[in-house]
């Protein structure tokens, strides 16, 4: 089956082809340099550039893929979480597509797409699997348990980790989005030289909390400016990042165990970060627990994932219906 993907929800615009589950196509026009002079997403920005971006993208995903519109079998679009300016040119784009050409659409949960990710990869993780999906938007360990039957073990209850990242570094004065950068200056210092917290919220809970950390780190430099003691800003990134991946790794193998599960996987924008990958890796090799993480392109938002999620959503529960909207938050577990 011939699909096309379209994902809109925050600042990326994407389309992708695949036939079933291999990619034919996957194309993204990136909105980082109109956002990068505010140190964040302006909505009504991102939904005017995602007006501009989308026909151009999704004609340039069919002509990859060497396929016409006509050759398509199902259209497969992000129906929510995200912003619902940008949601909706995507959504709406593809109802009317669906309309004019007579192919069928499904709506799909953006957070499936990133849980359904790693089967991308040509080695795919067996059922059930623990998902750690770290993005700007979101950190929430989920249980999925088929290609559409995910449960929310824990997410965050303030920032989500990328959303961290991404303001340590504007306070740090680094570009947006702050991820790579606090990544790259970390590589040249060192993690235990600041003791920043660790929120472990309850005894055995899986929920996420980024916030106060994010404050640790505006407390420290603020007192470093009124004592006039140098800030080193690879030392800061650094412990900031060893405190963000401490608790993602140790929670995310805590739920594999919790759940009895012998498999995790990893998706989301952060899961491009070398040493929540590395450290994860090795936390799941010293459990006896399988670790899957995707290619980097496929790490990010990425029309790819939506056409996978959306196939199996769309075997599952056939079409959506043509009167249904978008919606700002995950209806998943
Ligand atoms: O999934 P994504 O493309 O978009 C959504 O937020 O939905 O994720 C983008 C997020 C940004 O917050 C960005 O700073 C973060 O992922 N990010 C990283 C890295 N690369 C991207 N965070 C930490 N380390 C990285 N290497």
């Amino acid at each position: 089956m011939l699909i096309l993907g379209i994902e809109s929800s925050c600042d990326d615009t994407s389309a992708a082809v695949l036939n079933k589950d291999v990619v034919l196509s996957n194309v993204l026009s990136s909105q980082d340099e109109i956002h990068s002079k505010f140190g964040g997403v302006v909505p009504e920005l991102a939904s005017r550039q995602h007006l501009q971006a989308i026909n151009p993208i999704v004609n340039s995903a069919l002509k990859k893929a060497g396929v016409q519109l006509s050759d398509i079998e199902l259209i497969a679009a992000t129906q929510g979480p995200g912003l619902i300016g940008s949601l909706l040119v995507g959504f709406s784009y593809s109802k009317a597509l669906s309309h004019v050409s007579k192919i069928p659409f499904v709506g799909v949960d953006h957070m499936a797409g990133h849980i359904l990710s790693i089967h991308l990869n040509e080695k795919k993780p067996p059922f059930p699997y623990i998902a750690l999906i770290v993005s700007g938007g979101t950190s929430s360990i989920y249980l999925a348990k088929s290609h559409t039957e995910f449960s929310c073990l824990g997410r965050t209850r303030d920032d989500a980790a990328g959303e961290a990242f991404d303001k340590v570094a504007k306070l740090l004065g680094l570009p947006y989005p702050g991820g790579p950068h606090v990544s790259k200056q970390a590589e040249e210092g060192n993690p235990r030289q600041i003791k920043f917290p660790r929120a472990w919220l309850e005894e055995n809970s899986l929920d996420f909390s980024f916030s106060g950390l994010k404050t640790a780190v505006l407390n420290y430099v603020n007192t470093c400016k009124a004592k006039k003691i140098a800030v080193h800003i690879p030392d800061i990134c650094a412990s900031f990042e060893a405190a963000v991946v401490e608790v993602l790794v140790t929670k995310t193998i805590r739920a594999a165990k919790q759940h009895n599960i012998q498999t995790i996987a990893l998706g989301g924008g952060v899961s491009a970060n070398t040493s929540l990958r590395t450290q994860l890796k090795h936390s799941c090799f010293d459990n006896k627990i399988d670790f899957f993480s995707p290619q980097i392109k496929f790490c990010t938002d990425n029309a790819a994932m939506i056409a996978l999620a959306g196939y199996y959503t769309y075997l599952k529960s056939g079409m959506t219906g043509i009167d249904k909207d978008v919606y700002s938050r995950s209806h998943l577990g």
